[in-house]
């Protein structure tokens, strides 16, 4: 595995379970690139954007995995991942915002999708703290939530019980396939033999020098700005996700208000700038304006794997024994679960899950150039 995001470990411990010595290497500290900037919305519903019906289906099947695979993630590891069920509303303040989530709910619904539209009323009555310009929303109630923060160590811990070894700071540089193996070698001269590799490398997946060019995924780094604000946890301002315009708030149980995120492409910077944050607050103010008040705890910045079509790059690759699971862009704890169990029927021989075939890299071999 290349790699250690939550995809990656996703994988290594499914295969592990499978009964197959499996190991990690990453360039850096396990989970803490795009894993660890993520808000954790297991967003299947609300993300899902017209043209993308394939990428509705996966994402809902992998809505469906989460509760089970959380459950087991944390009697492997004993820690709790702040799993929460309350549900997401996607809110409008202005006419303009009612007339487009009129048109997102008539979307949702004709996917038949499980969507509610609440009134003004109703939705200040279950979340006082909005403003009270908030007209009506959306509420998705299987639209839920977990810590990536908590993931990640539970991960690294369900790994280390299935036997997974995890190296971390050692960066893959080149791979090559040897007759019948994959050899990897690292920065640090070091290397790494199997019979099978997955390119897990999140927004890196692209620069592994060896991969023949059907074989390298066309992924680039999305940045993403989120400021988090800490509430008082025992009032805390809002209990859903809640939705606006250029904006989302997730609130933690600890009392820690995720404020996210903006999507940029800006190559590998991840300076945090004065005009993300700037639209960052203003747009959650105009959402819940008592959250002027709170104190800022973390500026985060993180690096979405983002592919040439927006749509993850899961499954097998064109030379033998190479998988991928990288290319998440805004899904990447979503579509974990359903990463793990794509890459695995590929490795273990299993069937894959219908229309898993979709998401393959072979996609862009596929491409016709548009005429003039
Ligand atoms: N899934 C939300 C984001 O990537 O910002």
């Amino acid at each position: 595995m290349v790699g250690a995001g939550i995809c990656g470990l996703a994988v290594a411990w499914r295969l592990a379970d499978a009964g197959l010595r499996v190991r990690v290497v990453d360039r850096g500290a396990p989970g803490r690139e795009a894993t660890w900037a993520a808000g954790g919305m297991l967003a299947a519903t609300l993300e899902a954007e017209p043209g993308e019906e394939g990428m509705v289906a996966l994402a809902r099947w992998s809505q469906g995995l989460w509760p089970g695979w959380a459950a087991r993630l944390a009697a492997a590891s004993g820690i709790d991942i702040g799993y929460r069920g309350d549900g997401t509303l996607q809110v409008a303040t202005t006419r303009d915002e009612l007339a487009a989530l009129r048109h997102r709910h008539a979307f949702l619904t004709r996917l038949g999708l499980p969507v509610e539209w609440w009134d003004g009323g109703r939705l200040r009555g279950d979340e006082p703290g909005l403003s009270p310009d908030a007209l009506a929303a959306i509420a998705s109630p299987g639209d839920h939530q977990v810590d990536p923060r908590a993931v990640v160590p539970a991960l690294l811990a369900a790994c280390a019980a299935a036997g997974v070894e995890v190296s971390p700071r050692r960066a893959v540089t080149a791979v090559r396939r040897d007759g019948a193996a994959w050899t990897a070698t690292c920065a640090d001269g070091s290397g790494e033999g199997a019979d099978a590799l997955v390119v897990a490398a999140g927004s890196w997946s692209a620069s592994i020098d060896g991969l023949a060019p059907a074989d390298r995924p066309p992924v680039r780094p999305a940045k993403g700005q989120a400021v988090v604000l800490k509430m008082d946890p025992a009032a805390p301002l809002v209990r859903h996700v809640i939705w606006g315009a250029g904006v989302y708030l997730v609130p933690r149980a600890d009392g820690r208000l995720y404020v996210g995120a903006t999507v940029e492409d800006r190559g590998f910077d991840r300076a945090p700038t004065a005009g993300g944050l700037l639209s960052l607050l203003e747009g959650a103010w105009r959402l819940v304006p008592g959250l002027e008040e709170l104190a800022v705890a973390e500026l985060v910045t993180g690096l979405r794997p983002r592919s040439r079509d927006d749509l993850p790059i899961v499954g097998p690759g064109a030379a033998p024994g190479l998988h991928f699971a990288t290319g998440h862009h805004r899904n990447g704890i979503l579509l974990a679960p359903a990463t793990a169990e794509i890459v695995a029927a590929g490795i273990l021989g299993g069937t894959p899950p219908v229309g898993a075939a979709a998401f393959a890299l072979d996609r862009f071999t596929k491409e016709v150039a548009t005429p003039r």
